[in-house]
């Protein structure tokens, strides 16, 4: 038995020692986490967590861990009335916009290289140039940015997205990487803008080759964000969970995974027989928020941990969103019969 922080330790261990944490790793943070996980429960607050988050937030205080898309719709759905959303800023706003009534916090008003490479006066000038485009905005963009688009994707659904837009002019944005991918993937004219994911633009055609050589019959993995040049070498291109369900569906057993870490110690944790080889990024924006931010955002919130959009930027914003799920509506309620 022993102590409730000795139990916690030995909780945490059991999932932390699969990404090379020790006992006395875990007897250090256990305090903590037992805070939290407290702090919670009295709160009835829920913690998300983006893939991209350290293990200890995973697998010490998350409730629930998944992709930008999944975590925002369930937001909307769990009864909980606050919401912590462990992960980058944009994506806590996409949780308060689809659940204005809930208090929505960031640990970190951490940024993300795309969200900063567009602004809203930057989408109004592309669509004064381009005056019969239809604009697509990925959803790792702002509030403001994204209360100018016509409809929001993510990277589970942005090829049904811009194939069911009604124009053949697409604006993309602000993803470049994504929009050539999608010159490959969908029939229309992409418009593009030169945002870059500072992580996934460093995979290269050279490193796939590399880990192919050294490791023969790998399977190797790649988010949409990287460059068409990697995604057409590899042998799966998608978002994180689409990812997750290729590894947890295939029988093969050694991967590559060119993502962000947080992608390869969630395989090491939840599927411990599978063997991730290569390198993978370190996300420096996601890697800012730490249990201590989460502890201060139940404790004593302050204001920059707090989401606040404006009404008429949310609404507008909403309607985007909304528009995404109308126009995906025919294969969510497919997967939800399955
Ligand atoms: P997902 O939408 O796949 O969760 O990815 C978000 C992200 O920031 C990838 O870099
Ligand atoms: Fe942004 Fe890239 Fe970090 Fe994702 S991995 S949050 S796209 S910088």
């Amino acid at each position: 038995m022993g102590s409730e922080v000795e139990v916690e330790a030995r909780r945490l261990f059991s999932r932390l020692e699969h990404v090379g944490w020790s006992e006395e790793d875990c007897a250090l943070i256990a305090p903590m986490t037992l805070e939290i996980n407290k702090l919670k429960q009295e709160q009835d607050a829920v913690i998300l967590a983006h893939s991209y988050q350290t293990p200890d937030i995973m697998y010490g205080v998350a409730d629930h861990i998944g992709d930008s898309y999944g975590l925002s719709v369930l937001a909307q759905r769990l009864p909980q009335k606050k919401i912590i959303f462990c992960s980058v800023h944009f994506m806590g706003e996409t949780a308060k916009i689809l659940s204005p009534e809930k208090d929505v916090l960031v640990p970190k008003p951490a940024g993300c290289s795309l969200a900063e490479s567009i602004s809203p006066e930057d989408v109004r000038a592309l669509r004064a140039q381009h005056p019969s485009a239809g604009v697509v905005a990925y959803v790792n963009t702002s509030a403001a940015v994204k209360a100018e688009a016509d409809v929001c994707c993510t990277s589970a659904n942005v090829v049904e997205v811009v194939a069911a837009m009604p124009q053949q002019d697409i604006i993309f944005i602000p993803d470049e990487y994504m929009g050539l991918n999608l010159r490959t993937l969908t029939q229309k004219n992409i418009i593009l803008w030169q945002g870059r994911c500072i992580v996934h633009k460093e995979f290269s055609p050279e490193t796939v080759a590399a880990v192919r050589e050294q490791f023969p019959g790998v399977k190797i993995l790649a988010h949409t964000e990287c460059s068409p040049a990697v995604v057409a070498r590899v042998d799966f291109a998608g978002s994180t969970s689409a990812m997750m369900n290729y590894i947890k569906d295939s029988s093969d057993e050694e991967f590559m995974l060119a993502t962000e870490c947080g992608l390869t110690d969630r395989i090491r944790t939840e599927f411990p027989q599978k063997h991730i080889v290569g390198s993978c990024g370190l996300c420096p924006y996601m890697k800012e928020i730490a249990l201590k931010d989460i502890l201060t955002a139940l404790k004593a919130p302050t204001s920059e941990q707090i989401i606040t959009i404006p009404e008429a930027t949310l609404k507008r914003a909403r309607r985007a969103l909304d528009k995404m799920f109308a126009l995906t509506a025919h294969t969510q309620h497919k997967k939800a019969k399955h």
